[in-house]
């Protein structure tokens, strides 16, 4: 790489503690500001004149709006590139994609299917690009969902300090599929010093090489503090947090009706937190679409439950990566 080469954010294990811990309180304090009826200061013009590309190859609602809100909030141009929109994946290569189109915009933001394609993207573009999903990771869901559970619980903490997000020693649950959302969440909780434990059905279990990549996530002199089950009560044992997704993920649409066997048994539900002895005022949490099978309505829209405060926050994370990445070209300030 040439000493201009741009910095991305493919995943959260291409940040260190720090810079995590930053992302996060950046967006919390954007939000803040923006909440009270403040401006954002310079950020408000970062990206004056600039565009920013989209190129989204599956659908999205939550990751495409509020990535479009961010940059509109910071006066650049979102330019939303869907797979029926451009040559790419038809009649063009990535590799002539990523030369061209960061030719001419501030930012790539991109959504893809094999994780490659955005590590191919990036490895190109003479632009910063953030992964907005691929089939391993999802970064901007990650820094939004641990804004969430610095909003829920931080208060409760007694090491809030600035230099923390005062999460140590916080249980996060798992429940159902092992997948992108997940792995980017538990390279987080080895970094901040949240405890995971993780609860998937036989044969859905984390691969050995992405528990490697979690495991050499920790801070040196730290280990991560990941635990892993077949039983989704032993997962919930003892967690503030209950978290699960869609058993059937985007480009795992054959698989549907094999997953929704394999799964049974896995619903959150408030039996289940009973069951499994969850802490007392335990939340839940959700990077949405949901689907009914993996959570019971009476859990999903609970006062425990977070997702709409969480999906809301996707706007909040998605300003604080332009602005790590993009305005301030991966310098985490
Ligand atoms: N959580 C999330 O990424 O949602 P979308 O697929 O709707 O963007
Ligand atoms: N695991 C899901 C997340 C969607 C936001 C998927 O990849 O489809």
């Amino acid at each position: 790489t040439s000493p201009f080469a741009p910095r991305h954010l493919l995943s959260i294990a291409d940040l260190t503690p720090e810079e995590l811990t930053k992302l996060v309180r950046n967006a919390s304090v954007h939000k803040a500001a923006v909440k009270s009826g403040k401006p954002l200061g310079t950020l408000q013009s970062s990206l004056l004149g600039q565009t920013i590309a989209m190129l989204f190859t599956k659908r999205s609602t939550r990751t495409r709006v509020s990535t479009e809100a961010a940059v509109a909030m910071m006066s650049g141009h979102p330019l939303f590139l869907g797979s029926q929109d451009i040559q790419l994946g038809v009649n063009e290569s990535m590799y002539d994609t990523s030369v061209v189109v960061s030719s001419m915009v501030a930012g790539i933001v991109a959504r893809v299917n094999a994780h490659q394609d955005v590590a191919d993207l990036a490895k190109h573009s003479s632009v910063p690009v953030i992964n907005a999903l691929s089939d391993l990771y999802h970064p901007m869901q990650t820094i939004a969902d641990y804004l969430t559970v610095h909003e829920a619980f931080a208060t409760t903490q007694t090491s809030g300090s600035e230099s923390t997000l005062g999460l140590e020693g916080l249980k996060i649950a798992w429940v159902g599929d092992a997948n992108n959302v997940l792995y980017d969440l538990a390279i987080g909780a080895a970094k901040l010093g949240v405890e995971i434990a993780v609860a998937t059905p036989k044969g859905y279990e984390i691969p050995a090489e992405m528990k490697q990549i979690i495991a050499s996530s920790a801070p040196k002199g730290t280990s991560s503090q990941l635990q892993e089950t077949n039983v989704p009560e032993e997962a919930v044992r003892n967690a503030d947090v209950i978290v699960t997704d869609t058993w059937v993920s985007m480009g795992q649409e054959e698989e549907k009706a094999k997953r929704l066997r394999d799964f049974a048994g896995f619903q959150v539900t408030k039996d289940l937190a009973q069951r499994g002895g969850a802490k007392e005022g335990w939340k839940f949490m959700h990077c949405l679409p949901r689907h009914p099978e993996e959570v019971s309505d009476e859990v999903f829209y609970s006062p425990a439950s977070l997702v709409f405060q969480e999906a809301e926050n996707r706007l909040w994370a998605a300003l604080a990566a332009l602005e790590g990445f993009v305005v301030n070209k991966g310098k985490i300030v």
